[in-house]
Formats: C-alpha cells, structure tokens, sequence
C-alpha cells in the first residue's frame, strides 16, 4: 500500500471488457500499456475467465511488477456450467444486462474498487454509461471490433428506415446496403453483422446490439482497437458522432513497441499470454521443420462451432489441396464434443494428413502467424485474428462465423485486398481452390498487398505513429480528467 495522498497517486482506471477472449486479449493489453505510462489499473474480469486465465497463464506475474495494478472480478450472469461459445453469445449478453449490471452499480457505489478516477468499458456494454453518470465516474467506451463494424452497427436505425433490413430474402443477399455512409458502393446484404440477417427488426440481438452501440456519443472518448491507415475513411465518418475518437491499434504491436522501451527488466520477459484454453506449444516445434511459408495456418477463434456437415468439408478441402496446415481444433468447437469422444472422421481423411498436417487444442497464435514457415491463415475473420494476420504480413481465406466477422471478411477481401472471402460456403471444392489461389495461384498479389499493409501497421505503432501518438494523447486526457 502507498502511504501517498489519494490525490498525489497516479490516477486509477477501471477496465471492464464483455467476458470473451477476443475482449479480454484485447484489453488486457490495453491494461499494461496503461500501466507502463504509470496509471494504476484495476482490471475487471468474469469468475469464469478470470479461473481459466489463472489456470492457463502466469497471468498474475505478467500483471504484478506493475504498481497499483489489481484484478477484480464480477459474474458474467450465467450458470456456472452453462456453454460459453458462439451459440451462447447473445445469452451472455442478456445477462450481463440483467445480472451482472446491478452488481457493477453497487460495487460502485459501495467503494469495491476503491476510489476509481475513469472507467473504460466495453461499449457493448453500452449501459455503463448509466452506472457511471449515476456515480459521477467519467467513462471511455473501448470496442474490440473493427471501426467499420461498429460504424454497420451504429447505421442500423438508416438501414431499417432504407428498408434495406429486414433483408428481403436469400434473393436479396447480394444487393448493395446505400445507407452506411463511406460503404455504398461495396457492401452488400450479406456483409452486414449476422443478427441483420433476422426477418424481425424487433428481434432482440439486433436491438440490443443497435441499442447499445448508439449509446457510445454520450461517453467521453471512443477508443478502438484499430489504426487510421487502415480504417481512415471510416473512422471519418465515425467522427462526426463520436468527435473523440482514440485509434490505438494494432494493440497487440502497440504493447510490443513500448514494452521493447523497458528492455532492462522483467516486464519484457513476462509472457503474453492470456488464452482462457490451455496453449499446446508443441506445434511450434512442428512449425521449425516445415518450408518456408507452406504452411496455412486454421483457426475459427474463440466463439464458432462448426456442425459435423461443414467440419468435413473443411477436411477434405484441406486434405485435397494437398497444403501444408496447422489447424486449431478447440475442444467446444463442434457441438457435443467432449474430451475423449470420437468425432467419426473418415478414415481416409486422418490418414491424408498424417504427412502434411499438425492440429492441437489451442496454439499460441501471435507467435504462429510470426512464425516464418506460416504463408496463410484460413481464420473466421476474428477481429483480433484479422490484426494479428495483417501485423504478420500473413494473407488471409475468410470464412466468417458471426457478428462483426460478415464485415471483417468484406474488408480484407474487397478493400483492403488481402485475401479471399469464402462467405456463406461451406463447400470442400470452394475450400480448396480458395486455399490454392492464395497459396500459389495469386500469391504474389497478395504477399505484395500483405506486406505493405503490415508495413503501414507496425508504423503507426512506431514512435510518432498515429497510434502511438493517440495513446499519449489518450493518457494525457486520463490523467488531465483525473486531477
Ligand atoms: C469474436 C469476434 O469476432 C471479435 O471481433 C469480437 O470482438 C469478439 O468475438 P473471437 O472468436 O474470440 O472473437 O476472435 P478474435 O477476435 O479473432 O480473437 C481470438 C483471439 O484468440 C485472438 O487474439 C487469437 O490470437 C487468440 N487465439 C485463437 C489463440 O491465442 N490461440 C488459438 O488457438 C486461437
């Protein structure tokens, strides 16, 4: 304990992220760059993720060389047993609403965290906006999807009023949406967040997510996981509701930059990582023997389930393109799986990879994608999977799952152009042709698009970057409200 004055010790943040790796990954890097410019943080994390992340990771110690630095945790709202995944992810934000906000309130107010000078929290969780005006705590709203995400869902209300949502049918899907500004001409029914897909405008997904994603102009700052030479005509447009808008991404780079600034001590040599599943290094030692950039490189994060139908057609794709792979089969990833069950794989198909093919439970993924002989990634466009690929250089076949990933999928293949968007098939003749096209066919197209981009993302992270220089501007303004 410091026997300073409250008012002399550096001012504290609150950061409560939406209960998911993606979030937590996101902003628990947030945390340590905040702690390493000296603000003191108290990070606010389910039970469930916060048991898994110290069963899984040195967590603690990466946290604890930091002063005033403090977990606390909160319950997310559902049973203990209760699946977390993709299929219950709408459920988990339901209760966080009913159950979990309550107790933010009243842990507030009864001084739980100590004295607590600004909050950043998830702007999913838009309602804390509430909580904080009622206990007089200023508030920053941080999101972990893309700026063009968060801008889809902030137009939803035009897009109802164009009647461009409820979409008109599977006719409609490839129809251009005309009313979300900066992306008339590109994005089509079937590129917006998956909940537009409902034939209900009052279905609850799309209202909540609508709902509280409108709620971000009454924070005080909008801070997003992202960097202007990527999102630059987007961010824009998001200007003119959230003036104050913070781009301090890629955070993953960001925290490697300026922990790179501390190389004397410990900091930098603490692990990274804080997977909620159990990483198996054991296919980084598999990686060291493969050709330089044969690998792809399969991962569908955190949240998706795949059924048994599309986990074979990405089985004989794969083994059919007869590519190197590393494949990431987390153990809730198909329904009903459980440790030790046999998922009734052809034979012919387990044999076919035995040669070419390494999978485990969890990898350690930023260090996968970094790693030289990774040439392609077949992700489900994950917005943390999508930074991760674009900082390695690594080109990408989407093939999105949920929620923002219908919009990330759209960027990477049709602005950005680094890489292919397999949306809405699931097709093993598709799976293959897409993985030759961007291991071999159109390589060189993108290796050449990939690097630039991964080029202009590790210089916004540099010194006198963008993001680098909004992160002091950032800090500048905690510490101004602070005082
Ligand atoms: C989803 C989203 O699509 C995301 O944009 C949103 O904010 C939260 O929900 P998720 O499925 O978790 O997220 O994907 P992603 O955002 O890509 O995050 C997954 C994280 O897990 C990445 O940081 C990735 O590096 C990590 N990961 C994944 C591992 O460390 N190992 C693995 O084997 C797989």
């Amino acid at each position: 304990m410091s026997n300073m004055e409250p008012h002399l010790l550096p001012p504290r943040v609150l950061l409560f992220p939406l209960p998911c790796q993606g979030n937590v990954n996101s902003m628990l890097n947030l945390a340590q760059l905040l702690s390493l410019a000296g603000l003191h943080v108290t990070f606010l994390n389910s039970d469930h993720n916060h048991d898994r992340l110290v069963r899984y990771t040195d967590i603690q110690a990466r946290f604890t060389c930091y002063p005033g630095f403090q977990f606390k945790t909160i319950t997310d709202g559902l049973p203990v047993e209760h699946p977390r995944n993709g299929e219950s992810f709408m459920e988990m934000c339901y209760a966080l609403n009913s159950v979990t906000r309550p107790l933010f309130r009243d842990m507030l107010v009864s001084g739980q965290f100590g004295l607590v000078n600004c909050i950043i929290a998830d702007g999913i969780m838009g309602y804390t906006i509430d909580v904080a005006d009622e206990v007089g705590i200023p508030i920053f709203h941080f999101r972990s999807i893309s700026a063009c995400c968060f801008w889809a869902c902030f137009s939803i209300p035009q897009m109802i009023e164009a009647g461009e949502i409820p979409i008109k049918g599977n006719e409609a899907m490839d129809v251009l949406i005309r009313s979300v500004p900066g992306m008339e001409t590109f994005l089509r029914s079937r590129d917006l967040p998956s909940f537009c897909r409902s034939s209900d405008v009052s279905n609850p997904s799309l209202q909540l997510i609508m709902t509280e994603t409108r709620q971000s102009p009454r924070a005080r700052a909008l801070i997003l996981n992202t960097f202007e030479d990527l999102e630059g005509p987007i961010l824009s447009q998001i200007r003119t509701q959230c003036p104050t808008t913070y781009t301090i991404g890629p955070l993953h780079a960001h925290r490697k930059t300026r922990l790179a600034k501390h190389a004397t001590n410990t900091l930098q040599r603490s692990s990274n990582s804080s997977s909620l599943w159990e990483v198996d290094r054991s296919c980084m030692t598999w990686l060291d023997q493969q050709p330089l950039q044969s690998v792809v490189y399969i991962s569908f994060g955190s949240l998706a389930v795949l059924t048994r139908d599309q986990l074979i057609e990405f089985w004989y794709g794969v083994v059919n393109s007869k590519k190197n792979f590393l494949w990431v089969r987390r153990l809730d990833s198909t329904p009903g799986n459980k440790e030790g069950e046999s998922e009734d794989i052809p034979v012919e198909l387990v044999e076919g990879t035995k040669e070419r093919g390494y999978m485990v439970g969890w990898a350690p993924q930023e260090e996968v994608l970094a790693h030289k002989a990774v040439g392609g990634f077949l992700t489900h466009s994950g917005w943390n999977s999508t930074l991760e690929s674009i900082v390695a250089g690594v080109p990408m076949v989407c093939w999105p799952y949920f929620f923002d990933q219908q919009l990330n999928s759209r960027f990477v293949s049709e602005v950005w152009k680094l890489g292919l968007d397999m949306k809405d098939l699931c097709d093993r003749t598709i799976v293959e042709q897409m993985l030759n096209d961007l291991m071999v066919e159109r390589r060189q197209e993108f290796v050449k698009s990939t690097a630039e981009m991964a080029r202009l993302s590790r210089k916004s992270v540099s010194e006198g970057g963008s993001s680098y220089s909004n992160l002091d501007r950032l800090i500048k303004d905690i510490r101004l409200i602070s005082m």
